[in-house]
């Protein structure tokens, strides 16, 4: 089975899932793609010997040069860690069921258009929520109302910053993206 991995940050979370995936033969990472030249998600990506394809907005919207490259790989899930960009419609349709995504919140509270980074944590601290966590979710071209795979949360305490939800969130994600995205794989049979 194949994996292509979207990144347009540091990529913590594509890292993660390169080390769970590190020892498996049956599962290869065999792309990360990014939109960011600058991302840190490339200087892992080096580490762990993973092709990086980085591509702009002409070549993700305009042509459907990223989408049929997955094809001719023959990637089997495509998962996005920390993408910040919505995906085109042609790019969902030619991989039904087989997008997920991870949103640092509990959806469907502290999601849709905006709601993403850094941005949700501050609004989950404005909104004096006892608990925020992670959703692990289909993407479709709703984007953030796909279908729910999994979700963990963590509590959040009166005094916490966004910085200390977010560090809190991000122990979720770690710990939980590698292997709810296995179980998404075996599932595909
Ligand atoms: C994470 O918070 C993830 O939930 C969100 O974007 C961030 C990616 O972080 N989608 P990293 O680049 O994997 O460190």
């Amino acid at each position: 089975r194949s994996i292509a991995i979207f990144a347009s940050g540091s990529g913590s979370n594509a890292e993660k899932i390169a080390e769970y995936f590190a020892g498996r033969t049956d599962i290869e990472i065999a792309l990360i793609l990014s939109n960011n030249p600058k991302a840190g998600v490339i200087e892992r990506a080096r580490r762990f010997h993973i092709p990086v394809l980085l591509f702009d907005r002409t070549g993700f919207y305009q042509t459907d040069q990223v989408t049929s490259l997955l094809q001719k790989q023959g990637i089997d899930l495509i998962v996005l860690a920390g993408f910040m960009w919505l995906l085109p419609a042609s790019l969902v349709q030619a991989f039904p069921n087989r997008i997920v995504n991870i949103h640092p919140a509990l959806l469907p509270k502290f999601g849709g258009k905006g709601m993403y980074g850094h941005f949700v944590h501050e609004a989950v601290v404005a909104a004096g929520e006892a608990e925020s966590g992670i959703t692990i979710h289909f993407v479709n071209e709703q984007y953030d109302e796909g279908q729910v795979i999994f979700q963990a949360n963590c509590p959040v305490e009166p005094t916490d910053s966004p910085d200390e939800v977010a560090r809190k969130v991000q122990v979720l994600e770690h710990r939980h993206y590698p292997r709810v995205v296995d179980e998404v794989l075996q599932r595909l049979g």
